[in-house]
């Protein structure tokens, strides 16, 4: 990783590194640009994470235990039906939660929420209870936690998974929607930290 702080999250972190920069340019070429056809994962990170987005925290609840992560990779789909989606690293201990559950809650954190963002980051964080300390209420629909601290929720049923590499893509159809007239300003994330709107 060079320059611009840790990588987007939502790329690749535990599989077989590939080919390294000095594999496929030839020396002094730098590494802010690669087309050699074989892309060096630290620089792929460094080219996505110059695209800013928001923050989310996604839950979901299996057997009675409450799940949640932080991901930047909420998208919007589709409005007939209404559709959104989210990237789910399949090691990650959400993934067998949500395909499990079938229902999942998307809170688009506010700027005030980057400690929940961190927590709920932290790999092997303990599973239960991690929502103790984070003010949270139940989704009207699916009963799934929806954070406080957030400028936006949604609820979601999923319609599809799709396979895409390490994660999984999980489609949703939207059950719930809340987006109050008087939340602040979104947490954003960019080249690699957390951000505030000016
Ligand atoms: C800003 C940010 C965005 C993230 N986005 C995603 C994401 O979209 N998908 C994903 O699977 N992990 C994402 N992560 C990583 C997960 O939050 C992290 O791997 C997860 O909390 C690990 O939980 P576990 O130990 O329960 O598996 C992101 C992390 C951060 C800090």
């Amino acid at each position: 990783m060079a320059t611009e702080g840790p990588a987007p999250p939502c790329a690749p972190s535990r599989r077989r590194r590939g080919r390294t920069l000095s594999d496929v340019q030839p020396p002094g070429t730098g590494s802010s640009s690669q087309s050699a056809g074989v892309v060096d994962e630290a620089v792929f990170r460094r080219t996505a994470g110059r695209f800013a987005t928001g923050v989310c925290a996604v839950t979901t609840r299996d057997a009675g235990i409450d799940h949640a992560m932080t991901v930047n990779t909420f998208t919007s789909v589709s409005l007939e039906p209404l559709l959104v989606l989210v990237c789910v690293e399949v090691e990650a201990r959400f993934h067998d939660a949500v395909l499990e559950a079938g229902v999942w809650g998307v809170s688009v954190l506010d700027v005030t929420a980057r400690a929940v963002a961190e927590w709920l980051a932290t790999r092997g964080r303990p599973l239960h209870g991690q929502l103790d300390r984070v003010p949270h209420r139940r989704g009207p629909v699916t009963g799934v936690a929806l954070l406080d601290q957030s400028v936006a929720t949604l609820e979601c049923r999923t319609t599809a998974t799709h396979p895409g590499g390490d994660h999984t893509i999980v489609v949703g159809e939207v059950v719930s929607v809340a987006a109050p007239p008087d939340a602040g300003p979104p947490l954003v994330w960019h080249r690699g930290g957390y951000h505030r709107i000016q």
